[in-house]
């Protein structure tokens, strides 16, 4: 991970979720020499599975427990001589956020800030113990946090993208409690010199993403006959980045990034919800020919809004592309319908997520009344 080649020792918060154990795949992949210990609760979201293969691996460490647990962070950090750690773990779901805020509070907030606390105390407090051989000042020690676009509130269709600079206005219970996580992580560092950095991405695809979010949802649903419930008038307007995009940008960042720093990551890809549906429709038209739900378009539904939807994101990342050099490496188009056949491919991994817990989401999120069907020339 570092510049020079040698390995470090890494904690991955979240990493049994959709971003981190891309995240840790990426790691594997480019910097196989590095020690990594994931931390996950494995809530709903997160799937052990996603890390069998990681798990093989001599230099891979799972283990189930909260990010709020001050004496398993402690531990982690003093036992592994824990250098970097790169916070995913959040919950991550705009919709669950509006019928059930509190989990957003606790971990999002809570948690990010025990973590906080935890390497505030071993790294600055017990640093010179923990890395005899170096003073302090050396130890490259890293808190990254994962954060989001969705922080910096709603654009308008003529606005300027999201720019580092941009006032934090959040919409939602999640998006508020991302902007207070951020806030905090940023505190730590002027207060206190805890080594941070930050990025805010935007809307991230690709494989491993828990089918609640909109392009698995869609696909999955039309692998199965169900309506695509697209909120209000489907004009809704999102940046799409590839996951390993986004990975590409947190390596850089942890490698070259500046203390103290935000970067925000975009896919400099805007489009409306609609249209990106539409793209997936046509996309299950031609991998899947003799569907019987072809064309798949005839599933698209309206249903009423989300309260408070943002109405448009973009990113402006050209700190990131000025800075550190990145570059998207995927085409959205070829990225999306590798996307769409990975879920074809993968049937296993997402019936295997179709339990109770899901399945009462479901019932509840897209069957209660507030989501009877809504024509969009009335919206
Ligand atoms: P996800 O919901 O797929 O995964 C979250 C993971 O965190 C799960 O494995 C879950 O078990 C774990 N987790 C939740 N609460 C925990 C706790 N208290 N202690 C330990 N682990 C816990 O989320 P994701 O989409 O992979 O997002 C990862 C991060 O990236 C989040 O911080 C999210 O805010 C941010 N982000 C996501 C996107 C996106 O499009 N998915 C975009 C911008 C930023
Ligand atoms: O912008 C970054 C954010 O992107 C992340 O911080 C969040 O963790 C991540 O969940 C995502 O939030 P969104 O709310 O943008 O993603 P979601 O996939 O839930 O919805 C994308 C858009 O599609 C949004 O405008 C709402 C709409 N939508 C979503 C669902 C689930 C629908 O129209 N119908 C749906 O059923």
């Amino acid at each position: 991970m570092r510049v020079d080649g040698s390995s470090n020792s890494l904690l991955i918060t979240g990493g049994a979720g959709f971003i981190g154990s891309n995240f840790v795949f990426y790691l594997l992949k480019h910097h196989p020499e590095d020690r990594i210990i994931i931390l996950d609760a494995l809530t709903y979201a997160g799937n052990l599975p996603n890390l069998d293969e990681a798990r093989k691996l001599e230099n891979v460490i799972f283990v189930q427990g909260d990010i709020g647990d001050k004496e398993l962070v402690g531990t982690l950090l003093r036992q592994y001589k824990i250098e970097i750690i790169v916070h995913f773990a959040a919950e991550s779901h705009v919709d669950r956020s509006i019928h059930t805020p509190d989990g957003f509070v606790e971990t999002n907030v809570l948690g990010t800030h025990n973590l906080l606390k935890m390497a505030r105390k071993i790294w600055l407090e017990e640093g010179l113990d923990l890395f005899p051989s170096q003073p302090y000042s050396e130890v490259p020690c890293r808190f990254h946090h994962v954060s989001t676009d969705e922080v910096y509130g709603s654009l308008g269709p003529d606005d300027q993208a999201f720019t580092e600079q941009t006032p934090y206005a959040p919409n939602s219970p999640y998006a508020a409690s991302k902007a207070s996580s951020d806030h905090l992580v940023r505190a730590y560092y002027k207060t206190y010199g805890l080594p941070i950095t930050i990025s805010n991405c935007s809307n991230n695809f690709g494989p491993y993403q828990f089918p609640e979010k909109l392009i698995p949802l869609m696909i999955i649903n039309m692998l199965e006959g169900k309506e695509l419930p697209v909120y209000g008038d489907g004009r809704q307007i999102r940046d799409w980045l590839y996951v390993e995009d986004h990975c590409r940008g947190i390596e850089l960042i942890l490698e070259s990034g500046r203390t103290g720093e935000t970067y925000n990551i975009g896919g400099n890809c805007e489009i409306a919800n609609i249209d990106l549906v539409h793209e997936l429709t046509c996309l299950l038209d031609s991998f899947c020919p003799s569907s019987p739900y072809r064309p798949h378009a005839s599933l698209i539904s309206y249903v009423r809004d989300r309260p408070g939807h943002d109405r448009r994101y973009a990113i402006n990342s050209q700190k990131i592309y000025r800075e550190l050099g990145f570059d998207l490496d995927y085409n959205f188009f070829d990225a999306l319908a590798n996307t769409v056949l990975w879920y074809i491919e993968n049937e296993s991994w997402w019936r295997d997520l179709m339990n109770e817990e899901y399945s009462n989401w479901i019932a509840s999120h897209y069957e209660r009344e507030s989501f009877e069907r809504e024509d969009p020339k009335l919206i």
